[in-house]
């Protein structure tokens, strides 16, 4: 364990003592791979000082925020290896431990921020953190960023055509990759901190993300043209380490709890106002060129990726699938 805390008896509430000191201070380890100034940096930052002012200081998070201690390919090992004790991986991410997650990735599934809240907050977001605890790991909460744009060095990319050809960075999974399949592009799941490196050199022509992240890692510094097509999902679940979530305390738990509930709060009324505003500051201080996908060109790739839902139907199951094509229609 890094940093695991002096070993107390569960039930016992070792901070109610002022008397205890520092000696007993429990302090959590928080990695993540994005920027400080984003939806999960910032949710993460409020998380952390809240557990610090409810606890009086006894619960320590120590946010590790750009990739830091670990890569995000590396996080998730490192989680269930208890050598970090709390991460917020994109939701991507988690359906090569459990395929259900898919259902999140699938192109244009939730196409509004209310459905994407309905979503997490409803029996998709419970079913899917429960799988979770197959895995040993604890799955705490559901945050969000916000919806996924393209970006592109070769041209304007307003039809599914405009991508044919193009080497585009995704998160690993196997629906991202059907669904850059299904457009005649060349999709490869690599690690998040390398994607600017890689499209400066021109080893890659392109890659899909949301706004915060694009504007964070400077990604438009790099890229010539952005699609505003709202596509796809990007969230993460907030998670920690099993053992170590069984070794606090009642009170720890419920201090951390409370804590995440009110930085989940915060995170679901300003995700998306943050992605806009940021796609703002793009618009004014970059040179990129903007396209915003109209209603029907939207439709035109809603419709070229429906065979992505055939592709994973049985993977994700029935029950989840149509819960989600119900929110979607
Ligand atoms: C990505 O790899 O593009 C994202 O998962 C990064 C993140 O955590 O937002």
């Amino acid at each position: 364990w890094i940093g695991f805390h002096t070993k107390m008896a569960e039930g016992t509430l070792p901070f109610d003592d002022d008397q205890k000191g520092i000696q007993d201070q429990v302090v959590i380890k928080f990695s993540h791979v994005v920027a400080e100034n984003t939806p999960k940096g910032l949710a993460a930052q409020r998380f952390a000082n809240r557990v610090n002012e409810k606890s009086n200081g006894q619960i320590k998070i120590e946010v590790i925020p750009n990739g830091g201690l670990y890569s995000d390919q590396e996080e998730l090992e490192a989680l269930q290896r208890g050598d970090v004790h709390m991460i917020a991986p994109a939701t991507t991410k988690l359906s090569s431990f459990s395929p259900k997650w898919q259902v999140l990735d699938l192109p244009y599934a939730m196409p509004t921020s209310e459905s994407i809240i309905e979503a997490l907050n409803g029996d998709i977001g419970s079913t899917l953190l429960q799988s979770l605890e197959e895995k040993d790991m604890k799955g705490l909460t559901l945050w969000i960023n916000g919806f996924k744009q393209i970006t592109t060095n070769d041209g304007s990319v307003v039809h599914p055509d405009d991508l044919k050809g193009q080497n585009l960075r995704i998160m690993p999974s196997s629906v991202l990759e059907n669904q850059f399949d299904q457009v005649g592009a060349k999709a490869v799941g690599l690690d998040f901190n390398d994607t600017y490196r890689l499209l400066e050199s021109g080893e890659l022509n392109g890659e899909e993300n949301t706004i915060s992240n694009i504007y964070s890692k400077k990604f438009f510094d790099v890229q010539s043209h952005l699609t505003i097509s709202n596509h796809g999902f990007l969230g993460y679940a907030v998670i920690m380490n099993d053992e170590f979530w069984s070794n606090l305390t009642k009170k720890q738990q419920r201090i951390i709890t409370e804590a995440l509930d009110e930085a989940s709060r915060w995170n679901q009324t300003q995700s998306f106002a943050m992605n806009d505003e940021q796609l703002a500051l793009i618009e004014r201080n970059s040179s990129i060129d903007i396209h915003y996908l109209t209603k029907e060109e939207k439709r035109e790739w809603a419709n070229r990726w429906e065979p992505v839902y055939r592709a994973f139907k049985n993977e994700i199951g029935d029950d989840l699938l149509s819960k989600m094509i119900q929110l979607r229609d």
